[in-house]
């Protein structure tokens, strides 16, 4: 079957089988051409719990789907590549946390989005990128056990310094990677540039950028920016999505800045899944139940970018 015929068939099945299909920024351009809604971790959130469909095809790793179906116990969440996992959401495990936690009996737990639902069912609250500083700084306690984005967790304590925060060692491996030296480079061929880096990267790559956004962030900042070029510091696929909201701005990716997982997602296994309806989310009614209260309490606190 050709690419074409596929993406007929996606389509069609669409309204047949009550479908949404939601997308990362970071999925590969067809998969964000035939998606409903694009976003980030935030936005699809947000996006799982407005669908009617009683099915959702989630496109994008392991973490954001479980997070759709513990907002949505009730309809069917389905990742067309169950392989599709985010290696930093495996970084953090509840007995090593749950040790963490017996040690500081006086800390809030703020889990990153980006870790599994046993982790967000032992934590206070969830945040992601977008809103990684309103949440900490909304917190009562002084003292915050933050996992597991150690680069996240530096970023957000240089706007909370009353905060006492306790850095898990999780990094992302596409971003912990991006150099300053490859930015820089770009910027000396492009010098009229604005740099947007997410707040994965590390602290000296945050030092050289002109700002700091989640993925979303940086969609409508360059959106309502003067500026006429920018340096990505993100997944590269982002500048697909950049590209066709402003065909008239120019976007230079970082070649290297790959996410393996979320290109695991094709137009194929997208239309695999959306036939038979597998493989699905599935999380224990009594996980859910605990990671709902965390990631609820995160969404209404809203965006903070
Ligand atoms: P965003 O929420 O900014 O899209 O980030 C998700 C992610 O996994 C970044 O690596
Ligand atoms: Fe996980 Fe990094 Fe990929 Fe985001 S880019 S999904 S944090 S590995």
């Amino acid at each position: 079957m050709d690419k074409k015929e596929i993406i007929r068939k996606i389509k069609n099945l669409k309204e047949k089988q009550d479908i949404v299909i939601l997308a990362h920024n970071y999925q590969i351009p067809e998969i964000q051409d035939i998606a409903d809604f694009v976003g980030d971790s935030l936005d699809l959130s947000l996006k799982a719990t407005k669908t009617d469909a009683k099915n959702v095809i989630f496109c994008g790793v392991d973490f954001m789907a479980e997070s759709a179906k513990i907002l949505n116990p009730d309809k069917n969440v389905i990742i067309p590549d169950k392989d599709a996992k985010c290696p930093m959401a495996a970084m953090v495990d509840t007995e090593s946390l749950g040790w963490l936690i017996k040690d500081n009996p006086d800390a809030e737990v703020v889990s990153y989005i980006n870790t599994t639902a046993d982790i967000k069912a032992i934590s206070d609250i969830c945040c992601t990128s977008s809103n990684g500083v309103k949440v900490v700084k909304g917190r009562s306690s002084k003292k915050i056990i933050f996992v597991p984005d150690r680069n996240l967790g530096l970023y957000v304590q240089r706007f909370v310094p009353e905060k006492e925060m306790i850095l898990w060692p999780g990094i992302c491996p596409t971003h912990h990677k991006i150099s300053e030296g490859e930015i820089l480079e770009i910027k000396e061929k492009h010098p009229n540039s604005e740099i947007l880096v997410h707040p994965e990267c590390r602290p000296e790559v945050i030092d050289i950028a002109d700002h700091a956004f989640s993925t979303n962030g940086m969609v409508n900042y360059a959106k309502k920016s003067k500026s006429k070029e920018f340096i990505i510091g993100t997944e590269k696929d982002l500048c697909y999505r950049l590209k066709k909201e402003n065909p008239d701005k120019i976007f230079y990716p970082l070649k290297s800045a790959v996410c393996p997982n979320m290109k695991k997602i094709t137009l194929r296994k997208v239309l695999k899944s959306m036939e038979s309806l597998e493989p699905k989310i599935e999380l224990s009614q009594d996980i859910m139940k605990k990671a709902k209260l965390p990631l609820q309490r995160m969404m209404d606190m809203g965006r903070g970018d």
